[in-house]
C-alpha cells in the first residue's frame, strides 16, 4: 500500500515515518510518497527519513515529488498536513489580531479564520485531485483549522475525508490516569468541534467515573486541563474542557500573556524551523539530533504561555508520550486497512449526532472505526451554555468556508465579526484588511482570477 503525505517537507513528517518504522502487526505501507511545494524541504526531510530507516529491515520506500497528481495516483491513504503561507503566515495570523487587541492564535479566534480563508481553496483543490486520480483513497486530514478544512474537503470527498487531532485523546488519557485507570478500558463521552469540546463523562466498568475525578482535588491536580482552568471552574462545568477552551474561558488573560511574551508561538517555531532546514543541508547528523531535541522542547513548551498565566505548571512527561498525532493517524489508518475495531475521537460529518448543529457540520465526537469506515456514536444533547458557543463557532466556520469558496470579502468580514472573540464589526474589518496586507495567499482569495 502507498501512503502519500501532503506537506511532505514538513518537520513533523519524521514522526509519522518513525511511527511506521515501529509499526506493530507487520508492514502495512510499502511506499511513502512525499509531496510538497518546496523541493528544498523535501530534500531535507528525505535525508532525515533515510537516517531513520538505516538499520531497519524493509523500511517503507520513500519517494518525493512536487507534482500533486503524481503524488496522489494509486495512493491508498493520503495524510494532509499542509500549511498554506508557511509559518510566516502563522505569525501574521497571530500578530495582526494581537495588534488589534484581540486573540492571535493558530486556530482559535480571528487567527483561525485567517488561516482557514487561505487554506480552504488549496484544500478543496487537493480534494478535487484526490477525487480525480485516487477516488478510493482515504484522506486523513491534520491540516488546521482541522474541523473547518475537513468540512470544506467533505464537500468534494464526502466521508472519505476524516479529520484528526491529538488534543481530545490527550485529555482523556490524563483523566483516566489520574484515577489510576487504564485509558484503553474507559469510554469517553467527549463532544464538540475541533479545539472546542468537553469531556462530559468517562465510563469505566459500566459506571461514569468523571464525577469521582471532579470531586477529588488530589487527582485533579494530575490533570493539566484541571490545573489550567482551576478545580472550581471544572466542577461548576461538570466537565473537563479541551485545553483550547482556555482561549474562550480566559480570553483576557490569554491575550495579555501572548502579547506580553517576547515572541508568539509561530515566531518561536519559525526560528527553530529555519535552523533545522539550514542544518540538514550541511550536517544531516547534527540536524537529526537537533530535530529530536526540538521535538521534546516543542512539546514541553506547547501552550506554555497559557499554562504559565494560569499557574498550571509544566507538562507531565507522561502527557508527551500519549502517541501524539502521528500515533492517532497510524491507528486510524491501520484499522481502516486491516479491520478490527476501535473507538476514536474524530472529526466527521454530524448527521444527527449533535442536536442543534446542521447535518453537514463537521463535529469532533467518538466514532467506531473498522475496515468499512467510520461510524459516529450518538452523543447526548449539549447543555445550552455549551451548545450556544459550539453553534456560534460553527457558524463562523461555515461563513469562512463560504467566503473562501466565493471570494466574498463581505462574507469574510461577517465571519470575523461573528466570532465570539472579536468584539466589534470595525475590528472585523480591520482584521480582514490587515490580513490581506500581510498574507499574499489570503489576499489572492479575494482577487478576481486574471
Ligand atoms: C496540537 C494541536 C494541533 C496544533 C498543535 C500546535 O497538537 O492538536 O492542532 O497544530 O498542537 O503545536 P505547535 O507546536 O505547532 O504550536
Ligand atoms: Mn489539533
Amino acid at each position: 500500500m502507498r501512503l502519500t503525505i501532503l506537506g511532505g517537507g514538513g518537520f513533523r513528517v519524521p514522526l509519522v515515518y518513525g511511527a511506521l518504522l515501529r509499526g506493530t502487526g507487520g508492514p502495512l505501507i510499502e511506499e511513502v510518497v512525499l509531496y510538497d511545494v518546496s523541493e528544498e524541504r523535501l530534500n531535507a526531510i528525505g535525508h532525515v527519513l533515510a537516517r531513520l530507516a538505516a538499520g531497519h529491515d524493509r523500511p517503507p520506500r520513500v519517494r518525493a515529488t512536487t507534482d500533486l497528481d503524481d503524488a496522489l495516483r494509486d495512493a491508498t491513504f493520503v495524510f494532509s498536513a499542509i500549511r498554506v503561507g508557511g509559518l510566516e503566515g502563522r505569525t501574521a495570523d497571530e500578530r495582526v489580531a494581537l495588534d488589534l487587541g484581540v486573540l492571535g492564535q493558530e486556530t482559535i479566534g480571528p487567527g483561525g479564520v485567517a488561516f482557514g480563508l487561505r487554506t480552504i481553496p488549496v484544500a478543496m483543490r487537493v480534494a478535487e485531485r484526490v477525487a480525480a486520480v485516487a477516488p478510493d483513497a482515504w484522506v486523513i486530514n491534520f491540516t488546521n483549522p482541522a474541523g473547518m478544512i475537513t468540512e470544506a474537503m467533505q464537500r468534494v470527498l464526502g466521508d472519505r475525508v476524516i479529520g484528526i487531532c491529538d488534543s481530545p485523546v490527550g485529555l482523556i488519557r490524563r483523566a483516566a490516569r489520574a484515577l489510576g485507570l487504564d485509558p484503553d478500558r474507559t469510554a469517553p463521552d467527549y463532544v464538540g468541534l475541533n479545539h472546542l469540546g468537553w469531556l462530559r463523562g468517562l465510563s469505566h466498568g459500566g459506571r461514569d467515573v468523571l464525577p469521582d475525578l471532579l470531586a477529588d482535588d488530589a487527582a485533579l491536580k494530575l490533570v493539566e486541563e484541571a490545573r489550567l482552568f482551576g478545580p472550581e471552574w471544572v466542577r461548576s462545568l461538570g466537565a473537563l474542557p479541551n485545553e483550547y477552551l482556555y482561549y474562550y474561558d480566559f480570553t483576557r488573560e490569554a491575550v495579555a500573556a501572548i502579547r506580553g511574551a517576547a515572541q508568539t508561538r509561530g515566531e518561536a517555531l519559525l526560528g527553530r524551523q529555519a535552523g533545522f532546514y539550514a542544518a540538514v543541508r550541511h550536517a544531516p547528523e547534527r540536524a537529526l539530533a537537533e530535530w529530536e531535541r526540538t521535538r521534546a522542547e516543542r512539546d514541553a513548551s506547547y501552550m506554555a504561555e497559557t499554562r504559565d498565566t494560569a499557574g498550571a505548571g509544566e507538562r507531565e512527561a507522561a502527557d508527551l508520550s500519549a502517541g501524539g498525532y502521528e500515533g492517532i493517524a497510524l491507528a486510524l489508518m491501520t484499522t481502516l486497512a486491516r479491520g478490527g475495531s476501535t473507538t476514536m475521537i474524530l472529526n466527521v460529518r454530524n448527521g444527527t449526532a449533535v442536536a442543534g448543529l446542521p447535518p453537514e457540520a463537521v463535529v469532533e465526537v467518538p466514532c467506531a472505526v473498522d475496515a468499512g469506515g467510520v461510524r459516529r456514536l450518538a452523543a447526548g444533547p449539549l447543555p445550552g451554555r455549551f451548545l450556544g458557543l459550539v453553534q456560534q463557532v460553527k457558524a463562523v466556520e461555515q461563513l469562512t468556508i463560504e467566503a473562501a469558496v466565493t471570494g466574498s470579502a463581505s462574507l469574510a468580514v461577517q465571519a470575523f465579526a461573528a466570532h465570539p472573540l472579536v468584539d466589534s464589526v470595525s475590528v472585523a474589518r480591520h482584521l480582514l484588511d490587515g490580513y490581506r496586507a500581510r498574507i499574499p495567499e489570503l489576499d489572492a482569495v479575494f482577487r478576481p482570477a486574471p
